[in-house]
């Protein structure tokens, strides 16, 4: 490394990235659940991180409603604040996987670009796109926190699905048809793709 003072040396950290998979047993990675407003995503990415940690895997789930009560509490719906939102998240991952943890994030992260922004923050394989594919019609008919009533009412504005546009991924690496298979198959498709992807064992 050049520097002017020849005494200043890079120091290279010992605990680095791949010492830390190592150590760990698995791969990092950011698993990056998208889907509609009551899709299943918090569920589903809850459910893989309790089996990930009887397993024994080093974990993180970044929620939408909680992270938007303390990280993103400035932040709304708009496009602008949406954006704003999955740019944090996917810096905060970003770390979280630089520590070797296997992180699970789930928000709607309704526009491709954003979650763009996040794939390419990370190196290639570290970001996996887990489409939550469950159609507008079951959210709606599920509706477990009353939102599309209210959108329907008008009483909420710029809801996604509703007023605000979802783009649902064109290829993600899993694609979770969570209308209609059960929670644990839906455990066992990403367990699965873990394994294939050497994430881990
Ligand atoms: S985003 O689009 O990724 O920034 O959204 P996210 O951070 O995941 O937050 C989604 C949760 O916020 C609640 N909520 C809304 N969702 C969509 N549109 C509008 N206008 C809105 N207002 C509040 C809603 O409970 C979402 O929760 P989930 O868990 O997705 O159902």
């Amino acid at each position: 490394q050049s520097h002017g003072d020849e005494n200043v040396v890079w120091h290279r950290h010992q605990t680095d990235k791949a010492f830390r998979a190592q150590q760990k047993k698995q791969k990092p990675c950011v698993m990056w659940f998208t889907g509609l407003s009551g899709a299943g995503k918090s569920t589903v990415a809850g459910a893989l991180e309790s089996r990930l940690a009887e397993l024994g895997h080093h974990t993180y789930l970044l929620d939408g409603d909680n992270v938007r009560h303390g990280l993103c509490r400035d932040l709304g719906f708009s496009t602008e604040d949406r954006r704003e939102n999955i740019r944090r998240i996917g810096e905060v991952a970003k770390l979280m996987a630089d520590a070797g943890l296997i992180v699970l994030s789930a928000f709607i992260s309704p526009h491709r670009q954003e979650r763009q922004l996040v794939r390419d923050l990370l190196p290639e394989g570290e970001f996996l796109e887990v489409f939550v594919d469950t159609p507008l019609a079951e959210c709606e008919k599920r509706d477990p926190k009353g939102l599309y009533k209210k959108a329907r009412a008008g009483e909420i504005k710029q809801f996604t699905g509703i007023d605000s546009e979802y783009q649902a991924p064109d290829s993600p690496e899993i694609h979770l048809p969570a209308g209609e298979v059960s929670i644990t198959e839906l455990v066992e498709l990403c367990l699965e793709s873990l394994k294939q992807r050497h994430i881990i064992r």
